[in-house]
């Protein structure tokens, strides 16, 4: 039984729900929390890159966190008692990954954690509970890189009763699989009339960023400087759109509505440059060979800021500037495969089988 809900799961659970469907020995049953609930947040993923339909869709959205968690571990626990799954599969650090992972090991339901030993050392983040939380109670503990596996020896995970595997990152196996599908199909490009290698694509929506008013301002003048050199896209997270309004900001830079991964990918393959505060949109950025500039204090992606391909910023708009106009100049020359090579999810079926 697999647990999704949220944007970025539904990308990771297409490379591995169809390395799993492959695979003779298991047989997947899809539960959607309801987490992401607008169509270009959650059904257009399933569309275009042909995830199964999932078996169940729970419904629950739109809550504090405690009382979203708290519905889901309710609602998974009934599920799981009637299934009865032999494992139990979550991903990233989402309220529904630690709703399932929770609702599955009280029942004595072996967990696998895809995305697993993933650390910011930030523990105001929603996403750093989550992940820490995740990773004790599971069994199987997918990392997707080195630095993962380092973070859990440190913290003695060497002692506990669970398999740590290498496996790569699922994200880097989705973007092999729809590049080509995603320049054949999408037309963004052309909709919103932008010119290869002359905008820079953005994307806000952690909390600590968008409900901290002065954050949010700071980044969205930064963004407004950047836009005086070069055209700024921005498809807005429902989240980041509600607070905009709610603190009458009005961005000079282009805003579009969130966009499926098709667009994403072209958006990616064809921008000068990336600014975010997403996990996801970080590594890939460095899959499309594009700098990135965060939008946070840390990053769970270290790799990518030893290699020079991502610097931290803050929420801080003047060091967006700074860091925007060194990057200008630069050339993207890495080539380490520090996320595998596209192989994640027939791994991760094939250890799920053996296990
Ligand atoms: C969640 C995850 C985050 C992940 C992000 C990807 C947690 C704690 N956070 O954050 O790790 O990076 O998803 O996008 O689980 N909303 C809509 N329509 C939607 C989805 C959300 O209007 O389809 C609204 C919600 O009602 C809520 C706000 O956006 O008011 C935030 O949604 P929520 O799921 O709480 O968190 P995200 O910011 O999306």
């Amino acid at each position: 039984m697999t647990i999704v809900g949220a944007r970025p799961q539904f990308v990771k659970a297409a490379a591995v729900s169809r390395a799993i469907a492959e695979h003779a020995q298991l047989q997947e049953t899809i539960v959607h929390t309801g987490q992401h609930f607008d169509d270009n947040m959650s059904k257009v993923f399933f569309d275009e890159m042909s995830i199964p339909v999932p078996h169940f869709n729970l419904d629950i959205h739109s809550l504090n966190h405690g009382a979203m968690t708290g519905r889901m571990l309710e609602e998974l626990e009934k599920l799981i008692i009637s299934e009865q799954p032999a494992i139990l599969m979550v991903y990233g650090d989402t309220n529904s990954t630690l709703a399932g992972a929770l609702a599955a090991r009280k029942l004595q339901i072996p967990v696998a954690h895809v995305e697993a030993g993933l650390r910011s050392f930030e523990m105001r983040m929603p996403e750093e509970v989550n992940r820490i939380l995740t990773d004790r109670i599971s069994s199987l503990l997918f990392c997707p890189t080195a630095q993962a596996i380092t973070n859990l020896e440190r913290e003695g995970f060497a002692n506990f009763d669970s398999k740590i595997v290498r496996t790569g990152d699922v994200m880097y196996d989705a973007a092999l699989f729809y590049s080509a599908k995603a320049e054949a199909k999408s037309k963004v490009m052309q909709s919103e009339t932008l010119t290869a290698n002359k905008f820079v694509l953005a994307t806000i929506h952690r909390q600590e960023n968008t409900d901290d008013p002065a954050n949010l301002q700071s980044i969205i003048s930064g963004l407004n400087k950047v836009n005086e050199h070069l055209k700024v896209i921005m498809p807005v997270h429902p989240r980041t759109r509600k607070m905009l309004m709610s603190q009458k900001l009005q961005p000079e830079f282009m805003l579009i509505d969130p966009v499926g991964y098709f667009d994403m990918i072209q958006l990616l393959r064809n921008c000068t440059m990336v600014v975010t505060d997403s996990g996801g949109l970080q590594k890939e950025a460095f899959f499309f060979n594009k700098f990135c500039i965060t939008v946070r204090e840390q990053t769970e992606w270290v790799e990518l800021v030893e290699c020079g391909c991502n610097e931290l910023a803050g929420a801080n708009g003047q060091r967006i500037v700074e860091i925007f106009n060194t990057m200008l100049g630069r050339k993207f020359e890495v080539q380490e495969p520090l996320y595998g090579h596209g192989d994640a999810g027939s791994i991760i079926a094939r250890e799920l089988a053996e296990y």
